[in-house]
């Protein structure tokens, strides 16, 4: 199959190195496509040229999120969800551009997470709803489903928080067959989401918890990490500014 994966995107000082980091992941796997989705009014040279260069097959799409669903500087990052304008143009794009001849998985891969080339191996025995554990979120070493080794069934989670969500999964933790996708055609992310619901209310229009294919050895092994990166502490270069200048006047970061 081919793999989809879908990376919202946003301009920050560590943006491009975010994108380093995935790209040079994701060119050691086969058969992949790479759907970028900037939160931008339109699609910007930095991310232009990086996919251009990246020797990746790549589709290129931007969609700015409503400014009332923006996140404000002080808010905390849970306040509002992110990446659903984005995710859902990805999808949009998909519908509109493949059909249930395609054999393809999907996977929602977010700028900052840390990819094992692992993981799209697993990938590629979906049928509908593959799962795995994810390491370094929920607040936990490893959030994961609990897969019974006689049935190599999952028969629950191990999510402290919000346990009581139908599928406490985060976002890098599942992958879905691309027919399920393109046959319920309907199926988006919403703004409307209870905060930390994004991935269960999503999950509980595909499917129900019985048909998750557990993988990565019947969920016993980390191959994604929920990295989140620090944003550089840039004051030296403020006062640059206010003198007028910048260390990287023609230098791209
Ligand atoms: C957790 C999950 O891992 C996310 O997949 C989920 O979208 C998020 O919660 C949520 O509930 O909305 P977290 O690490 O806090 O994630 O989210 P970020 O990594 O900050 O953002 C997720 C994606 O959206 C990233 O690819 C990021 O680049 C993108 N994003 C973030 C934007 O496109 N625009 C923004 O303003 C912020
Ligand atoms: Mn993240």
């Amino acid at each position: 199959p081919t793999i989809f994966a879908i990376t919202p995107t946003f301009a920050r000082p560590v943006q491009k190195a975010e994108l380093t980091r995935l790209a040079q992941a994701f060119l050691q796997v086969p058969n992949f496509h790479w759907i970028v989705v900037e939160d931008s009014a339109t699609r910007t040279n930095l991310v232009t040229n990086f996919l251009w260069e990246s020797g990746l097959n790549y589709q290129h799409l931007n969609v700015i999120t409503p400014s009332n669903y923006k996140l404000g500087i002080n808010d905390p990052h849970w306040k509002k969800p992110r990446g659903v304008a984005q995710r859902n143009a990805a999808l949009n794009w998909l519908r509109n551009n493949y059909n249930t001849s395609t054999n393809g998985v999907v996977y929602f891969a977010d700028d900052d997470n840390t990819y094992s080339i692992k993981l799209f191996k697993e990938m590629e025995k979906i049928k509908v709803v593959g799962v795995w554990p994810v390491g370094l979120v929920g607040g936990l070493m490893v959030e994961r489903p609990i897969c019974d080794n006689t049935t190599n069934k999952v028969i629950g989670f191990n999510s402290v928080w919000k346990p009581e969500r139908s599928f406490p999964l985060d976002m890098a933790g599942f992958a879905i067959n691309l027919k399920i996708l393109l046959e319920k055609k309907d199926t988006a992310f919403s703004f409307r989401a209870k905060p930390g619901y994004q991935e269960s209310e999503f999950l509980e229009q595909l499917v129900t918890r019985d048909q998750l294919e557990p993988l990565a050895d019947c969920c016993t092994k980390v191959y994604v990490w929920h990295t989140r990166t620090e944003s550089p502490p840039l004051r030296d270069e403020q006062r640059l500014i206010k003198m007028g200048k910048k260390s990287n006047d023609n230098i791209e970061i």
